[in-house]
């Protein structure tokens, strides 16, 4: 935990902007694999990590704005507990650690609350996102589970969505934690491949990194000859001769600040001819991309500049034609770019998307449902102290291009018949995470190996 002046003044900035009420957070519970006592490795709240600090199960926040007083809400071990899992701090003990002088029983969470919504107080709460989060709010508020997304707090999410924007000193030493650790990873990955060897055994030794450096991973971890699928869990290839390798990790610190990084690489010493033309116009595009990130600059153009940069690269190729802006206009890039170029992130890989994309994202503007463009997560006014992700990729989808081709969709701007030599290619993706900062932006973390040049040395061409 940080200390708990920290938290202290987290809570302070967020309950000075409302009058009266409450603010209730629920922490998360544990989440059973397959019986209710084999869980997933439990992951708190983001936004009660933030405000509490605190990463056990079962606990709920309030604050009460009018007081200012934050109470925690969870019981404390039996010797059952202690018996299971060892002697730990008590909850008083922890919630002191966050400066919270207030702990009561779980079972009292309710009169509260009924005290005051009977009472014609307020009781704020934000989107819940995992089932047993929405029971609780739906006991304690009468409310369906289906209605509850609709009820949340909208000047809630908005006041969390501010505060957790833009990140403090002792976050971006967290994030710059995070992003070494990932860069570790990365280099430990891009150096073991082989032919012969499956994608499983590099998802595993990336992870043994994060489990050694006292953390874990951010998400699961992408490690995949088919670069072309974007989120590929499946590690069940063999690597050959030839083909190329996308790896896409990061490290989430023990305090839960995440990176995410994504790296391309020849299974075989060096890349050929052709791998090379499409790695280096997209790392061109990424860099492109990076030298517009700056306060004020919408990421929405960040990401039509690294678009515009891949499509004329291809137009060099014969793959694409026709005036670069229309064809962009028309999405005709989302060809080989079906995603977007980045996202924020924090004590969430994609930062507060429980939260909504629309607040974290677009500053409650409306998303475009244009295909491609619809699944850029981030488009609003980047502010100095964000932290985004830089990840424009190039993707050959055979299936994508089967669909467009028979539809002629877009036609204007393709060449399907250079597009489709092409089709066995896969992707190309090397992302990095990114500080704005007052006069433009920061690399968080050591360099990555991105140039064809540290990529094949570390591959032994
Ligand atoms: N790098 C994985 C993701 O952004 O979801």
């Amino acid at each position: 935990m940080f200390p708990a002046s920290v938290y202290e003044n987290r809570r302070k900035a967020l309950a000075s902007q409302f009058e009266n009420g409450l603010l209730l957070f629920p922490g998360n519970v544990e989440s059973p694999m397959n019986f209710a006592d084999n869980c997933h490795p439990f992951r708190q709240d983001s936004t009660f990590l933030y405000y509490f600090g605190l990463d056990q199960p079962d606990l709920v926040a309030v604050i009460d704005c009018e007081s200012g007083t934050a109470t925690i809400f969870g019981d404390e071990l039996t010797i059952d507990h202690i018996v299971w899992m060892g002697d730990l701090p008590t909850l008083v003990e922890r919630a002191e650690g966050a400066g919270i002088a207030d702990t009561r029983p779980a079972a009292g969470l309710a009169g509260v609350v009924g005290k005051v919504a009977g009472a014609g107080g307020k009781v704020r709460y934000l989107p819940p996102y995992r089932a047993e989060t929405s029971l609780l709010l739906s006991e304690l508020t009468g409310l369906a589970p289906s209605a509850l997304k609709g009820s949340a707090d909208e000047e809630f999410i908005w006041a969390v969505v501010n505060q957790r924007s833009i990140k403090s000193e002792e976050e971006i030493t967290e994030l710059d934690e995070a992003v070494a650790i990932s860069v570790e990873m990365h280099d430990a990955g891009i150096r073991m491949a082989r032919p012969g060897m499956r994608e499983a055994e590099i998802a595993a030794e990336v992870t043994r990194i994060a489990l050694a450096r006292g953390g874990r991973l951010s998400f699961p971890v992408i490690a995949t000859i088919h670069g072309e699928i974007l989120h590929n869990h499946d590690y069940g290839h063999t690597l050959s001769e030839g083909d190329l390798f996308l790896l896409d990790t990061g490290a989430e610190t023990a305090r839960g600040y995440a990176g995410d990084l994504s790296s391309t690489f020849p299974v075989s010493e060096s890349f050929t001819d052709r791998q090379k033309t499409i790695y280096e116009l997209q790392v061109l595009a990424q860099q492109t991309a990076v030298e517009a990130l700056g306060p004020g600059v919408p990421f929405r153009d960040v990401h039509f500049a690294a678009s515009a940069v891949i499509f004329d690269g291809l137009k060099d190729l014969g793959i694409m034609k026709g005036d670069t802006a229309e064809a962009l206009e028309a999405g005709a890039h989302a060809m080989v770019l079906p995603c977007g170029t980045g996202h924020m992130m924090g004590l969430d890989v994609h930062d507060m998307e429980n939260l909504g994309e629309v607040y974290v994202g677009y500053g409650g503007k409306p998303k475009s449902t244009q295909f491609g463009l619809k699944s850029l997560r981030l488009a609003r006014e980047l502010e100095t102290g964000f932290v985004v992700t830089v990840e424009p990729g190039i993707y050959f989808v055979p299936q994508l291009m089967d669909l467009w081709k028979a539809q002629k969709h877009c036609e204007e701007f393709i060449n399907f018949d250079e597009l489709d030599k092409w089709r066995d290619f896969g992707g190309v993706r090397n992302e990095e995470d990114y500080l704005v900062t007052s006069d433009g932006a920061r690399r968080l973390g050591p360099a990555k190996p991105m140039s064809v040049a540290e990529i094949e040395e570390r591959r032994g061409g």
